[in-house]
């Protein structure tokens, strides 16, 4: 049961995190919710508070990947909400293109979003953890992170990463009883393709996607039952195993798949 405990949720603007923030408070949970847009964290605490079920949602504004704001929403959370027993770490942005044909500057901020910023989170709250009697690191990763996709190679990168550090901190933290799930997204749908850092919405993207407020579920239910990995829906699962299972297979028809879209990004001007 997650009655009564306190979750700091990166990403609570829109999207999964923004679902999350609200499914957690319906169950009772304390959340103080972050992410840049501060009108739309004042949207979502007046949407939590309008309908009268669990504990009013707090805010903090500002970029997660700066580690003063960590620090600030971190000491924000032992104020406001009495510390901290989930850290959920749903902020993430993408980028669309080749790889030889992008901006270093690209590949940095990739890394920035997804990566350091949601580790340098998590090192960052342990001590606040620790206090907790029953504390869980969630984080918010990619079926991307298990197998790579062409003209998306900054994402991927960050993606395995993130499900990497998941492995070694499960492993690391058990002995301080600090759970770590790690939620790997298939298509869902959210505001992800409209604040791409570099290249526009492919065409793929468009087809059948999960919505936020179940994927929200899933990792609450997940967040209950400690469960140490989940893949939210069926193309999510079904890709991964296909991966596991088969995977020059999957290799050879996702080159097949993005072959002309990688020859036109090739020769368009950046
Ligand atoms: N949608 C998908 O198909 C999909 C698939 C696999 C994995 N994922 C992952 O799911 C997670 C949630 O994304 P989403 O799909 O819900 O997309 P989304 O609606 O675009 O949400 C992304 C959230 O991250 C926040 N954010 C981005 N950069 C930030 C920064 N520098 N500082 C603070 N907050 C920042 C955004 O808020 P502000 O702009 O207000 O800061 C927003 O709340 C991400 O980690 C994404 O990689 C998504």
């Amino acid at each position: 049961m997650l009655s009564g405990l306190r979750a700091l949720v990166t990403g609570a603007s829109s999207g999964v995190g923004r679902a999350l923030a609200l499914e957690l408070s319906r169950r009772g949970v304390h959340v103080l919710a972050t992410a840049r847009r501060e009108p739309l964290l004042s949207s979502l605490a007046a949407e939590q508070a309008a309908g009268l079920c669990g504990p009013a949602i707090v805010y903090a504004a500002g970029d997660i990947t700066s580690a003063d704001f960590r620090r600030h929403v971190i000491a924000t959370a032992v104020e406001q909400i009495g510390g901290l027993d989930i850290v959920v770490a749903a902020a993430g942005s993408g980028a669309i293109g080749a790889f030889g044909a992008a901006a270093p500057d690209t590949l940095n901020r990739i890394m920035e979003i997804n990566f350091f910023a949601p580790a340098e989170l998590v090192r960052q709250s342990l001590p606040v953890l620790a206090a907790s009697y029953d504390p869980a690191v969630v984080f918010v990763g990619s079926i991307l992170g298990y197998h790579s996709l062409p003209l998306h190679a900054d994402y991927c990168a960050a993606k395995s990463a993130v499900r990497s550090l998941a492995g070694t901190l499960r492993m690391e933290l058990e002995a301080d009883g600090i759970g770590v799930l790690l939620a790997s997204l298939g298509p869902t749908e959210s505001e992800f393709w409209n604040h791409l850092i570099s290249g526009r919405r492919p065409e793929w993207s468009r087809g059948k996607q999960m919505t936020a407020a179940r994927t929200a579920v899933a990792i609450t239910v997940a967040l209950e039952r400690r469960r140490r990995e989940i893949l939210p829906g069926f193309q999510a699962k079904a890709f991964v195993l296909i991966a596991r299972l088969f995977p020059s297979l999957i290799t050879a028809i996702l080159k097949q798949r993005f072959q002309r879209d990688v020859a036109v990004d090739h020769n368009q001007p950046q």
